[in-house]
């Protein structure tokens, strides 16, 4: 398993350039499944997430060619030959279950395995079944797999979320494209991969209105047709990254950030005081004079923190002035990072959803372990700045969601490097 080794060096300088989003990217691709012409993806990120998405669609019979080193995504799904997603795939990655909505609405049935918890929470998918449910379809499950029938094609109808949840509002809007009348979603999610992927639906031939707030109206139709569309920025990616000069000091630019996409993230940088500034080709960053201060974060749905930028934001918080508390609101077990930071002599203190940093002068670098996707970038940012060498360990947490991380912040004169393990 490879590791990374960052010694802690001087300010950052330069630019980062920003990828398409891994999580608009996962639930674009099923959407093929939705029409029997070619859909394509352009600005597609290189990572192994999408290369499971991959597998999982060519499983089903499913055409998908990369071109371009991977950027571009050609999908055809005329001659599907299987509407079953086996346990094998889906383990991998928990938004294999965005292909049961799809096959569900196209062919009327489809066999799809339950995808299991993961590092972060159980995460369950009942939200998704409850939301198929609503529009006529029939669920068993047995053996650890959903087996869904909806004879006669899903029916629209009204979808009650309890709670906001990003999957099941991407599940049940691609199964109403399809849905016989008018299917209504209530408090979906409203993050802009949402948004995303309702444009390209739209580019499809779907019928959406209110993608964005809580309140999404689909008017089914008969069929959907191909389409080309370039996948949105990847916020997450942004805000990652936008992090890097923040802890280093120095003035990076993310080339193709956009202030929109992360408004709650950026106030947060701006009271610990790091300056972001909009440029004619993304977002720069830089640190204000001074320590940086401790703030207060919580975690929400968009438009609020992003959970996925709370493992990056704490390595933040680990040298900045003052105490600061992190209240992580989505997930049930968000804070494996914090541990490893404490190795590297953060002063953390972990109450079940709270945890609460008292800042230190500088960290020093340590040997410390991957988690997670996130947790996993937390700890390279906070050996960007710390006293000598960290290596993180169990790496391929990384290479799902960031391409060539060790390569785009070597280029801002970060000291990086990757090690191939056994
Ligand atoms: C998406 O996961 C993202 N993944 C996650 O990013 C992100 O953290 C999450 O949304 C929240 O923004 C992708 O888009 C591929 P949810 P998702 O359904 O859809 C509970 C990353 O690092 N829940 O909004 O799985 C769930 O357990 C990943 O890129 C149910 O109880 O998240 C969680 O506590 C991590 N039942 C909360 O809701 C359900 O049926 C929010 O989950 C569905 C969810």
């Amino acid at each position: 398993m490879d590791s990374i080794i960052v010694t802690g060096n001087g300010p950052l300088s330069g630019t980062i350039p920003i990828a398409g989003a891994k999580n608009a990217c996962l639930t674009l691709m099923p959407a093929t499944l939705l029409s029997d012409e070619p859909l394509t993806l352009t600005n597609a990120p290189r990572l192994s997430d999408i290369r499971t998405m991959t597998a999982l669609l060519e499983s089903l019979g499913a055409e998908v060619s990369t071109l371009q080193g991977g950027q571009v995504i050609a999908m055809s799904s005329h001659a599907l030959s299987s509407q079953r997603a086996d346990y094998d795939i889906v383990r991998k990655m928990r938004a294999s279950i965005l292909v049961l909505g799809p096959l569900l609405a196209r062919f009327g049935h489809a066999v799809v395995s339950l995808p299991g918890g993961c590092a972060i929470g159980a995460r369950p998918v009942d939200l998704h079944l409850k939301a198929l449910e609503a529009m006529g379809a029939e669920l068993e499950l047995r053996e650890g797999y959903v087996h869904a029938k909806a004879p006669g094609g899903l029916k629209g109808g009204t979808v009650e979320f309890p709670f906001v949840s990003v999957g099941a509002t991407e599940n049940a809007l691609m199964a109403a494209t399809l849905a016989k009348g008018t299917t209504v979603l209530k408090r979906a999610a409203r993050e802009p991969e949402i948004v995303d992927l309702a444009e390209c639906l739209r580019k499809m031939g779907a019928q959406i209105e209110g993608d964005g707030t809580d309140t999404i109206n689909v008017q089914g139709v008969e069929r959907l047709h191909g389409a080309t569309h370039p996948v949105v920025t990847d916020r997450i990616e942004l805000g990652t990254y936008m992090l890097a000069p923040a802890i280093c000091g120095g003035e990076v630019e993310c080339l193709g950030g956009r202030i929109d996409l992360l408004s709650a993230f950026c106030e947060k940088l701006d009271a610990a005081g790091i300056s972001v500034e909009e440029t004619k080709t993304g977002l720069k960053v830089a640190r204000k004079n001074g320590r940086i201060r401790a703030v207060d974060v919580e975690t929400e749905p968009f438009p609020g923190f992003p959970t996925d930028l709370q493992a990056q934001f704490m390595a933040l918080m680990c040298t900045a002035e003052g105490t600061s508390v992190l209240e992580e609101k989505i997930f049930e077990n968000r804070f494996m990072h914090a541990p490893e930071l404490m190795r590297m002599g953060a002063n953390i203190d972990v109450h079940g959803g709270h945890a609460t940093v008292t800042g230190v002068e500088r960290l020093k670098g340590a040997p410390v372990m991957a988690t997670d996707l996130r947790a996993s970038v937390s700890l390279i940012l906070a050996g960007l700045a710390a006293e000598g060498e960290t290596i993180v360990n169990r790496v391929y947490h990384l290479d799902r969601g960031y391409e060539r991380v060790e390569e785009k912040l070597r280029n801002v004169g970060a000291k990086i490097e990757r090690v191939s393990g056994a």
